[in-house]
């Protein structure tokens, strides 16, 4: 998972050590050596899988960002309302940082802005931009993996903090995964900190569908990447005409599952290893959990954080969280 939102991360592999061409390779061996086989989508975001997500944010069957933008446009103010006096704002995969612009517009309460992302090119590019779009504001970019960064800069060590995470990227976390997360920025802000969440709703399992198969085929070819990544970088002889896209709804589970399938039997060599595929066998590569708004409230609940408000157009949400007080 990986923020997501406004698409774009090129590949930071020299900047950020845990996205190293080791780590990588150990990953998809343990991946694709595990049974059922899988691959940690946080790999979908070099240069090429950026692109091809910031194209599935246009698409006219992916409504998630047209949603979310147009949910933060129009309530950004009543967001913001809450935010402390001199506040830094800390965003998880800010990407193009263009959902924090809007809220940054509407609030002029904030101090700093913190954008975490695991590419490290496009965000120091972006935070030149911001700084002069917003010259009152500080912004302190961190190059890192959102899930594991814990150290704020000092700079705003003494300041009130607000998390932002849009996107519905806590979608792409298993929910157990999802409770951790929110804990662990419950931590990391501190007491009496806010949290501004996207989250995707539950609804008609076609109108899912249909966003995550997109008649181009652009997610198709976004998920198939992931191979041709691992094909590029690791060496290895995926044939990418024998793997083909399957996104389906599990109502039960309330996900969309995304896979590459196999088409026939066939083998794939990489680092040493050979790895089988049998006829339609496939590789999980990521899930996307969708909610309502009272089973995220739950889970938030469950996760120290009080739920303030939430804003919905029916089809997605965002909800503003104020962290429990410690007990
Ligand atoms: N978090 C968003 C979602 O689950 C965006 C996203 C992440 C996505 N990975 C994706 C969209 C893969 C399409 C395909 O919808």
């Amino acid at each position: 998972m990986s923020s997501v939102m406004s698409g774009r991360r090129q590949a930071a592999r020299r900047a950020a050590p845990s996205l190293s061409a080791e780590a990588f390779a150990a990953d998809v061996v343990a991946g694709l050596t595990a049974k059922p086989k899988r691959l940690p989508p946080k790999y979908f975001y070099d240069a090429a899988g950026s692109a091809l997500f910031d194209q599935i944010t246009r698409l006219p069957e992916y409504y998630p960002t047209r949603c979310e933008l147009a949910l933060l446009t129009d309530n950004a103010p009543a967001m913001a309302a809450p935010f402390p006096p001199g506040c830094a704002v800390i965003e998880f995969g800010s990407g193009s940082s263009r959902k924090a612009r809007i809220l940054l517009g509407a609030a002029a309460t904030v101090e700093a802005y913190v954008p975490i992302d695991i590419s490290g090119e496009f965000l120091q590019g972006d935070a030149a931009q911001l700084r002069r779009d917003l010259p009152l504001l500080a912004v302190h970019p961190i190059v890192a993996d959102f899930t594991s960064a814990a150290d704020l800069p000092a700079a705003i060590a003494a300041m009130p903090r607000v998390g932002f995470f849009p996107g519905s990227t806590i979608g792409n976390f298993e929910p157990y995964e999802a409770a951790g997360f929110l804990r662990h920025v419950g931590r990391m802000l501190g007491a009496g900190s806010l949290f501004v969440v996207g989250v995707d709703l539950v609804k008609a399992s076609d109108v899912l569908y249909r966003a995550y198969n997109d008649a181009e085929g652009i997610t198709a070819k976004f998920n198939l990447n992931l191979l041709a990544r691992i094909n590029r970088e690791l060496g290895a002889d995926f044939d990418l005409a024998a793997f083909e896209h399957h996104a389906c709804y599990n109502a039960e589970r309330s996900r969309i599952e995304m896979h590459l399938a196999s088409t026939r039997r066939q083998k794939a060599r990489f680092c040493g290893v050979a790895v089988e595929f049998r006829a339609g066998e496939t590789i999980h590569t990521e899930n996307s959990y969708k909610y309502s708004i009272d089973s995220f409230q739950a889970l938030a609940r469950g996760s120290g954080w009080s739920p303030l408000k939430a804003w919905s157009d029916g089809l997605f949400s965002i909800h503003a969280l104020r962290r429990a007080e410690d007990r």
